[in-house]
């Protein structure tokens, strides 16, 4: 360390910022988490250097050795942790998954069925601005409007009216158990292929905490960065069946050269991700969120679904007369990290919203429990009752900087 100091000291200002933004605020973004060391490391190794088009043993150039040994490791891990035939782990994000899927499946102009980002989908799951809502004829599937739950009637409904040659299922914002093998019998009913995205929820479906589409769906795609703890990435999983095709539409078909640094880090989360203590990771991210949801409710909080099943939750901030962007915006004053988020039926825009996202990666990977989730419930309700007070955003903001000093993330990290 040091070197990056003397050389460019701004962009060691921004990183050593960010380092202590990390080390005392607290993280409930349900999307981020904190990678360790070894994931670390590797993310800023040698291997950024490296050209390796294609795949290994099958490169566009020499010098490949080393990245193939990443590479297979990587993808061996990724068949083991998810019980898959195949993986491809060189999609650079998520929704480089997605297009690779969507691509392997579907020409331009095929009808494509998709949960529609305002109940809780992603964009890369047909929204209209997105390539995938551009390229494709999209029917968007909502949730229940009473229930809040996917109505898997109307989705089978809507699959035989439309006939997509494709069903996208997952979710950004979805604080419940998915049906995937029921999901994988309208795909079938209508010939459709199932691609299902488990960008949140992969860790938990690792360590079969929350059902594995697997077997049910012909592509499954996910980030590696969310609950599974790697660095920021995508993977795809796949039988046999499927996988050359899969293997084309990555590469050449939407991407160049891989990013075999964090290739590399991915093999290293998946080792972790191997490990028994990563499956009591998992649950104590499930214990947190259930402590978390009725700690909110006990503060008069309204939960979308009023719970829920996995490791975030959605607050509907109406009975407390708040939009999302000013909630999200005083919880940051008091060092609190959340981001606004549209609430199923919101009246708002996507910009305003009426709820806020809550997930439970994060402060569990730093080793918060039950109790700590107690105390961030109050500091939630606080700040809802006093949102533009300073005096309350400061007085919070140093508790939560003392809570966090009890539980330190990075050990001797600085540049
Ligand atoms: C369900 C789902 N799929 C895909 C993505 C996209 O991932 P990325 O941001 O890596 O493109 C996200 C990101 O939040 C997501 O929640």
């Amino acid at each position: 360390m040091g070197i990056l100091r003397d050389f460019d000291p701004e962009i060691a200002d921004a990183i050593r910022n960010e380092i202590n933004r990390q080390a005392y605020g607290i993280e409930l973004i349900a999307s981020e988490n904190f990678v360790s060391r070894p994931v670390l490391e590797a993310m800023g190794s040698v291997m950024t250097n490296k050209y390796a088009e294609g795949y290994p043993g099958r490169r566009y150039y020499g010098g490949c050795e080393f990245v193939d040994d990443a590479e297979r490791l990587a993808r061996d891990r990724a068949k083991e942790l998810f019980g898959a035939e195949r993986a491809n782990v060189q999609p650079h994000s998520g929704t480089q998954a997605n297009m690779a899927a969507f691509f392997a499946c579907c020409e331009t102009g095929d009808t494509v069925m998709g949960q529609a980002l305002a109940h809780g989908g992603h964009l890369s799951h047909g929204h209209p601005v997105n390539f995938s809502g551009r390229f494709y004829n999209v029917v968007q599937y909502e949730v229940h409007p009473e229930t809040h739950r996917l109505d898997y009637n109307k989705i089978r409904e809507l699959a035989k009216e439309n006939q997509p040659t494709m069903i996208m299922c997952g979710a950004s914002a979805y604080p419940r158990t998915i049906d995937f093998e029921t999901l994988g019998g309208i795909a079938d009913e209508v010939g459709a292929k199932l691609v299902a995205d488990i960008a949140h929820i992969a860790g938990l479906v690792a360590v079969g905490l929350h059902p594995s589409p697997i077997s049910h769906a012909y592509y499954t795609t996910t980030t590696t960065h969310k609950t599974l703890r790697g660095p920021r990435g995508g993977l795809i999983l796949t039988h046999k069946k499927g996988y050359k095709t899969l293997q084309k539409n990555v590469f050449p078909g939407i991407q160049g050269g891989p990013l075999m640094h964090v290739i590399a880090a991915k093999a290293v989360a998946f080792k972790e991700a191997l490990r028994p203590e990563f499956k009591e990771y998992q649950q104590r991210i499930l214990d947190n969120a259930q402590a978390l949801a009725a700690a909110l409710q006990n503060e008069g909080f309204k939960l979308v679904t009023d719970g829920t099943d996995n490791h975030l939750m959605l607050i509907d901030l109406r009975s407390k007369k708040l939009t999302g962007k000013d909630f999200e915006e005083a919880l940051e004053r008091a060092g609190i990290t959340v981001n606004k988020n549209t609430v199923p039926f919101d009246p708002e825009s996507p910009f305003v919203t009426s709820g806020v996202r809550v997930g439970t990666p994060a402060v569990t990977t730093r080793g918060f429990g039950p109790e700590e989730m107690k105390i961030i419930a109050g500091w939630f309700s606080r700040v809802a009752e006093a949102p533009t007070s300073e005096d309350v955003a400061e007085t919070i903001k140093s508790e939560v900087k003392e809570l966090c000093a009890r539980f330190p993330l990075y050990d001797k990290l600085d540049v």
